[in-house]
This record gives C-alpha cells, structure tokens and sequence, in this order.
C-alpha cells in the first residue's frame, strides 16, 4: 500500500508517555549517527549507541567522527538543545527508547560474498533481554531478505511474550556526502510491518520527516508492505544503481575499442526519460561501504533461496566494474610507455600521483574505494606512488600503509610522471593545468571520472586519457 503522507495517520501512543516517541539509534556509523542528528534536529528525544567509547565521547563532545557535510553544526546544536544524547550503556537505550533503530553494519563475510549479521544479532541480543515495557525494534541496516523474521524470532526469545515488544523493517537510501538532506527530505520511506501499531509506531517516528514536508508544500510517498519486500527493497535498488553504473562502463569499454566517446553516448542516451540521465558517470566505476558488498550479499541469498541464476548477471556487474580499475593500471602503463604483459606491467621508477582516495567526493569514506585499490595494483607494479585527498587521508593511511602521502595538491603532484586523477573533488575539478606544468616532471594525466576539462588540459601541453574516450595528445 502505497500513502503520500501527510494524510490521515494511524495513531498511536508512545509506551514510555512521552508526547513523541523517543528514538535510539543502534550503531552510530555513517548511517546511525547521521540519522540520530537529523532526527534530533526534526524536533524527536534521541539517545545513539555504540560499543566504540572513543565515538562515543567524540560525539557526545560535539565531534562527528566522519566527514558528512552539514553533521557538526546540527550535531552541536542538537547536544545543546538536549534533545540529542549518547551512550554505550544498553541499560539506557532499553530504559529510553520507545522505537530502536538498528543501524550497525553489515559488512562482507571475509570467508564469502554473503553478509556478516553478527552485529545486528548481538544488537538485538544486547538490547531484547532489557526490555521492560513495549517497544518497536526497526532495522535500517542492508540486509539479506529473511532477517527481519529471523529478529522477531529472537525477540520472542529474549522478551517476555506480555511486553508485546514488535519488530518493523524500514530501509534507508542515504547517499554519503548529501546523507542530512537524504535523511531530512527521503524521496520514500518504506515500512515493512506486521501490525497496525507497528504502522502507528513509524509514523510517529517519522512525523517530523512529513511535517518538514507539509511546511515545504511537498509530500513524502510511504510504502507500506511486509518484511521481505521491505528488506528486497534496499538491495534490489543497490543492486540496479550499481547495473546502471556498469552498464555505462561495458559501454565505455565498447568506446575505447570503437573510438567513440562514452560522455556523449550517456547524455544522449539520457535525454530519453525512460533511460534518464542520473548514475550514468562511466569511470573507474563503484565502490564504498554499500554497492560491492550489496550486490554480492544479494547473490550469495539468492543462491540460498534457489534463484542464483535470476541475479547471476550481478556476477558480470561486479566484474565490469574490477575491469575498470585495472583499466587505469593499463592507461598507466601506456601513458608511460611500459609493456603490459601476462603478470602486468613493469612500473618500477615511475612516479604515479593519485588524486584521490575516497570512494566519492565529500566523504571521508575509503571503504572499497576504487582510488585506493588502483592505489595498491600501481604501487603493486612498482611505481613510486604518492597520494592526496582532501578528507580521506587518515582512513587512507589505515587501509594502505606503504606510499606516500602528500599534504596539498601542490606537494603531491611535484615531480610526477603521470598524474591521475581517481575521485571527482571540486579541487581536482578546478585546478588549473598552467599552474601545474611547472611541478611535474611530465604533462601527462588519466581522468578516471571524466571530471575535468579536457580541452583545457590539452591546450596546456598535458596528454589526456578520459575513461571510454579516445586518446588525446
Ligand atoms: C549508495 C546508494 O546510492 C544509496 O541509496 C544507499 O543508501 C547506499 O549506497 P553511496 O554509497 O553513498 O550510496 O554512494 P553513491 O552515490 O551511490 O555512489 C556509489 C559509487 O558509485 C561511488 O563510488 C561513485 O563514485 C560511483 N558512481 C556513481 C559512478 O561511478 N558513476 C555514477 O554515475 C554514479
């Protein structure tokens, strides 16, 4: 069922008698701690956990551990307000909250390509037992399709069955970089329930998502259906955005064989609104915490349920997807003019800049960062390689210890043999090649996001090599 809130709501009373129910957030990562600002800041009582004291005194003290554009200042605010609290206490969440938003990661099993639930299970685990009157336990983390069943049965055996404690489904679709607006002004909300109090529960819950909407004179569409759609809903949209993304790289790799342009293949084919113009970006193509893992999380539950074959083409997506990163060690090579054979190419002595570490720009977020994992294939084919980013440095430094980086885009590019430039920064965008000839040892540079002006490049003596383009001298 389908509703454009705000229309008439189910209403129900929140169990601990507070005006409106009062919220917890389990797991404040990327996802929990954004939700717990925003929805501090939509005017709700709010009480985010995590088992990381360190994140938790970071936040408590007005530090938001990641970079999310917009989150310090709403996060001060809110502490100030004293709508918004943090603990690592399980005693305070089950005392405080009348719904608990599970929002702990679901990151790839090291030993497959299925996801680990050990943190939503001990989540659960954690919190069930200290129950003492009814609550509503929703999750938000991406999840194999089953889960939220697998939850009410742990529920039932950890509450006693007269607290009436329900469990609800309701994915999230936050993008890193925009993730406030994303979870302020979502395009849906999906409620996956089993009751009619549970409906009630989450509408209360997201009342200050609709009301912001009524003062805007826009209208949230919300989705009322069971777990298993709810839980396929997350994954079934990961998985189509990552094809769409792929796609256009198969046909960036078509391009380059062709001598065709893959930029002006994507705006044209974009105009028609049936295809659209969105997620169309050929390049070193996805990564971060949600995409790769998803896709293959979603093929290992399909296999499970006896449909791999329905979901194998993810298979091929995953693969486009790898080609392009290698795709950069090969232009590298070319650039160069190294040989590329059967064990790869022979780097040694080069000087390789990446600019870039995050996954995306306006983020901090290295996690299967396409950057970074060319990052390794250079250094691995033994180029000198030195790495700038404007946000991503710390996490960059923990995930790929052995190269070298540099503190400004200035110090990093000085001496270069190649420059290539791997997450699209308005930085990298905007740096003007003039300045740069000087610095480098030579002029050449790989656009592995098709970001920058290439004619602009080109008039400034740089060789260009965009990602699905023809080469350019
Ligand atoms: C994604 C989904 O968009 C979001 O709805 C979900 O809640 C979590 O996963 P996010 O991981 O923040 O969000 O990143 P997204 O903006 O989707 O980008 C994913 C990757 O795809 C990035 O590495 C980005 O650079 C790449 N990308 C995106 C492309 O290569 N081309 C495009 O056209 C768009």
């Amino acid at each position: 069922m389908t509703i454009a809130y705000p229309s008439t709501p189910p209403v129900v009373a929140a169990p601990s008698g507070a005006p409106r129910p009062r919220l917890t957030f389990l797991g404040t990562g990327y996802l929990g701690a954004t939700y717990a600002i925003c929805f501090a800041e939509l005017g709700y009582e709010v009480l985010g956990f995590d088992v990381d004291e360190a994140k938790i005194s970071k936040l408590s003290g007005g530090d938001v551990p990641i970079h999310e554009p917009g989150l310090d200042e709403l996060l001060r605010k809110n502490l100030s307000a004293g709508r918004l609290r943090f603990t690592t206490s399980w005693e305070e969440v089950a005392e405080f909250g009348d719904v608990h938003f599970i929002c702990v990661g679901t990151p790839q099993r090291p030993d497959g390509m299925a996801a680990d639930l050990s943190h939503v299970e001990s989540a659960v685990t954690n919190l069930a037992p200290l129950l003492k009157r009814k609550a509503l336990i929703a999750g938000k983390s991406t999840v194999p399709v089953g889960t939220a069943e697998w939850i009410e049965q742990l529920v039932r055996r950890h509450t006693p069955a007269e607290l009436g404690v329900e469990v609800a489904w309701s994915p999230e679709f936050l993008q890193e970089g925009v993730a406030v607006e994303d979870v302020l002004r979502p395009n849906r909300i999906i409620f996956g329930v089993k009751s009619d109090w549970a409906t009630g529960m989450l509408y209360a819950a997201h009342k200050g998502v609709f009301d912001l909407a009524l003062t805007e004179d826009r209208e949230v569409p919300v989705v009322v259906t069971d777990f298993a759609t709810a839980e396929l809903v997350k994954v079934a949209a990961n998985a189509f955005l990552a094809t769409k993304i792929s796609f256009i790289n198969a046909m960036a790799e078509v391009c380059e064989a062709a001598g065709a342009d893959v930029t002006q293949l994507a705006r044209s084919i974009g105009y028609d609104a049936r295809i659209g113009n969105k997620f169309l970006r050929a390049g070193v193509g996805f990564g971060g915490g949600c995409l790769p893992k998803d896709i293959r999380a979603f093929q290992a539950r399909a296999q499970e349920l006896g449909v791999g074959e329905a979901l194998r083409f993810l298979h091929e997506v995953d693969l486009i997807n790898q080609r392009r990163r290698q795709k950069i060690v090969q232009l590298s090579a070319e650039l160069l003019g190294r040989g590329y054979g059967p064990a790869g190419p022979d780097l040694a002595g080069t000087r390789i800049t990446v600019l870039g570490a995050t996954f995306k720009p306006n983020s901090d977020d290295v996690r299967d960062s396409p950057a970074l994992s060319v990052v390794r294939k250079l250094a691995r084919s033994g180029a000198e390689v030195t790495v700038y980013d404007p946000e991503g440095m710390d996490n960059a430094r923990n995930d790929v210890a052995d190269v070298t980086y540099s503190k400004t885009l200035t110090d990093a590019v000085t001496g270069a043999d190649l420059i290539c430039v791997l997450t699209e920064w308005e930085e990298f965008r905007n740096a003007d090649p003039n300045s740069l000839n000087e610095l480098v040892a030579a002029r050449r540079v790989i656009d592995g996001r098709n970001c920058l002006d290439q004619s602009v490049w080109v008039a400034a003596g740089w060789e260009y090599r965009g990602m699905g383009k023809p080469a350019v001298a």
